[in-house]
């Protein structure tokens, strides 16, 4: 008994109604049938022959865009030696050919046997986009989910117009893997939705059948999701320094504390083609994922430069990261030239998975991204993030334009917390615990103490443009307190806080009391920016008024799990005991969090940032599905 399931159906349509009308036969014996993942099981079989052809968040196959680097072929320089432009960096990934060079990362699709087919008959297989790339396998046979992500390249040829399928091929079944050629960078061009026809001409007959498959979204990490490398700037080379790009005895400094603080178990990997110590500004990591066999994830990293396109450092993620799993996106042209710095990758934080009070899902987290004053970040990094469909992130727009630097990462952040009903909670910035620690030292008789009790080097150069020798050297805590400045710019900052911390509330189920208040003390800055060799400095004046963290901002440092690698505070000293670092420890040890501090003093906080702006990391990547 040879008969298949199929042929059954196809023979007893009136018994089998329901499943032949699933069907597209033009006769008994020309029934094609192409299937893909469409139950997202990671296997290609009879459970997704239902709705298949057409695509909802619940249902319908997915693939990735195969834009990684998985024989690290693709180049850096020309013939001639010159380094490729941006476009020609992003234009070589690993379906820029016509070859399937990492078939581990293509979706299986395959066309069901025909076994009583016409010995005349011919099949077509073709996609509505040409965004897509479809392969078949050379004697292929059937569905094979094993065999097919093991798959090697030379097993599989492109299924082009002109390519028609025999009799045998079509009798036996055929393998297909399909890839996306590119990245979904505006739904108004393309929404990542293909549809694959596969048709079957035989004598005077034509049968046709198509099966609905999305690209998967891009998406941002965020901090529930398990760390799995730790990425930094290498402290540079003191061959190639100088006043713009200079190698940094700071960032060593740096580099050694956060070594020794990760410690041997921890991934870190070190940025070395750059000296731009700002590793979570020049790219955001991302990823795409689709369900591969047995309950497995597919998954392929994608780092997204950020829009500064005079920014060098992020061409990082082409020539230095890319690589077998690890494609990049070069934002599309249309904004973002130059280097501003509301498009740094510290504008681009993720609240994690939550369902908001009006009860919408976001399965995936939701992105936050700052505006400068009414003016948003550059429009194809927004379009980009907006186009991940309704399985993707899309931004909550919160106010950065009253900080110097004007990230998001410098007055909120999301932290794990088993004791809120989210799994996660919020923390921000707060001055008023900051301001009331300082007002209570002064009360207890230590008014004269010193504010700040950093002791080391403070040897100006070309980048230490917030350092101010006056508060290091020779200003107390009532001299801080007297300051009436200082009380108008952290009234001024709490204010912005308290809004951005209300928009965030109407959005997430948190209670008032699940949010966590960080001690940071903020001042008012005017800043006058060193040129730089191109002329193009990076644009921080929006206009408004500005402020900067007095103390090295505590909610700005590295979120890893349980841990926090926070930016040590050199806050006031009273009895041996920095009490604003104890403060802090205080606020995240509520959340069950160990609180490490690294001296960032020299190396970030008087360059505009901290540990977290000298930090990326990449993460677990997950389902979406
Ligand atoms: C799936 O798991 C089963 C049982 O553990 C195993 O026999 C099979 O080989 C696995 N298949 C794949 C494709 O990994
Ligand atoms: C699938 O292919 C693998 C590798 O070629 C083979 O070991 C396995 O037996 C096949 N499974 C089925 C169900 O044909
Ligand atoms: C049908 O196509 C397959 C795959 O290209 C090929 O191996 C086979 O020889 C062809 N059969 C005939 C009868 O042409
Ligand atoms: C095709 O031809 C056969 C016999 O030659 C005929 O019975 C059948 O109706 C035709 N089918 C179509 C769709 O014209
Ligand atoms: C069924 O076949 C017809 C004729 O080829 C075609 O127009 C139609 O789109 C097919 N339906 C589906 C769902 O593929
Ligand atoms: C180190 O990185 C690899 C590759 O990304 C990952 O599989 C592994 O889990 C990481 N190790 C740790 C301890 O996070
Ligand atoms: C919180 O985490 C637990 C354990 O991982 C999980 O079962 C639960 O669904 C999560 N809750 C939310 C709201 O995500
Ligand atoms: C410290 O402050 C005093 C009084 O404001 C001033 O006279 C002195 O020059 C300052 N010293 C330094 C090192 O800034």
């Amino acid at each position: 008994m040879r008969t298949s399931l199929n042929r059954l159906l196809y023979l007893l349509p009136a018994v089998f109604s329901l499943a032949s009308s699933l069907e597209n036969c033009s006769s008994a014996a020309l029934c094609p049938r192409i299937l893909a993942d469409s139950n997202r099981d990671g296997l290609v079989n009879e459970l997704d022959s239902n709705d298949r052809r057409t695509w909802t968040l619940d249902r319908g196959a997915t693939f990735l865009p195969n834009v990684g680097d998985g024989a690290s072929r693709c180049p850096v320089l020309d013939l001639v030696g010159d380094p490729l432009s941006n476009a020609e960096l992003s234009r070589c990934h690993d379906a820029s050919g016509d070859r399937l060079l990492s078939p581990r990362f293509a979706a299986p699709l395959s066309t069901s046997p025909i076994p009583d087919i016409s010995p005349d008959a011919i099949g077509r297989i073709y996609a509505d986009t040409e965004r897509v790339r479809i392969f078949w396998k050379h004697g292929g046979v059937g569905v094979n989910a094993t065999d097919h992500f093991s798959g090697v390249s030379d097993e599989w040829a492109l299924v082009d117009q002109q390519l028609s399928f025999n009799a045998s091929s079509l009798r036996n079944g055929i393998a297909l893997a399909l890839d996306g050629r590119e990245l979904v960078t505006d739904p108004d061009i393309w929404d990542g939705q293909v549809k694959v026809f596969f048709e079957i001409k035989s004598r005077n007959e034509t049968a046709q059948d198509s099966v609905v498959l999305k690209q998967a979204p891009v998406l941002l990490h965020h901090h529930l999701q398990r760390p799995e490398v730790v990425l930094s700037t290498a402290p540079g080379d003191p061959a190639t320094s100088n006043i713009y790009n200079p190698a940094s005895p700071w960032q060593a400094h740096f580099i050694q504390q956060l070594q020794d603080t990760l410690g041997a178990d921890t991934n870190f990997t070190l940025f070395h083609q750059d000296v731009d110590i700002w590793a979570q500004d020049f790219f955001e990591p991302a990823y795409a994922s689709m369900p591969g066999p047995n309950g497995t994830i597919i998954a392929l990293r994608i780092l997204l430069r950020s829009a500064q396109s005079t920014r060098a450092a992020g061409r990082q993620v082409f020539t230095q990261i890319r690589g077998p799993g690890i494609g990049a996106l070069q934002p599309p042209p249309g904004s973002g030239f130059g280097h501003e710095e509301i498009n740094s990758g510290g504008n681009i934080e993720t609240i994690p998975p939550y369902v908001s009070r009006s009860e919408k899902s976001w399965p995936n987290g939701r992105i936050i991204m700052g505006k400068h004053f009414g003016i948003p970040p550059a429009d194809a990094m927004v379009r980009f993030l907006q186009s991940q469909g309704n399985g993707g992130q899309s931004p909550l727009f919160l106010e950065a334009g009253w900080l110097a630097i004007g990230h998001v990462d410098e007055f909120v952040q999301f932290l794990p917390s088993s004791s809120s009903l989210t799994n996660f909670t919020i923390a921000v910035a707060d001055t008023r615990s900051a301001l009331g620690l300082l007002i209570n030292i002064q009360a207890a008789g230590h008014g004269d103490i010193p504010a700040v009790s950093y002791d080391g080097d403070i040897t100006p150069d070309a980048r230490t443009l917030f350092l101010d020798t006056e508060l290091v050297r020779n200003t107390t805590i009532s001299g801080l307190l007297l300051d009436e400045s200082l009380l108008a710019a952290n009234e001024y900052a709490q204010q912005h806080i308290d809004d951005n911390l209300a928009l965030l509330l109407e959005e997430i189920p948190l209670r008032e009391e699940d949010i966590l208040r960080v001690p940071v003390l903020f001042k008012e800055v005017t800043l006058t920016l060193p040129a730089t060799p191109d002329g193009l400095p990076p644009v921080l004046d929006r206009g408004g008024r500005k402020v900067v963290s007095v103390f090295p901002n505590a909610v700005n440092g590295l979120v890893l799990g349980k841990r926090y690698i926070a930016p040590k505070q050199w806050g006031p000293v009273v009895d041996g005991v920095d009490v604003l670092a104890e403060a802090v420890e205080g606020v995240y040890t509520s959340v069950d969090m160990s609180v490490e501090f690294i001296d960032d003093y020299m190396s970030h906080h008087v360059r505009g940032g901290e540990v977290h702006c000298g930090t990326n990391t990449f993460r677990e990547m997950g389902r979406w599905w």
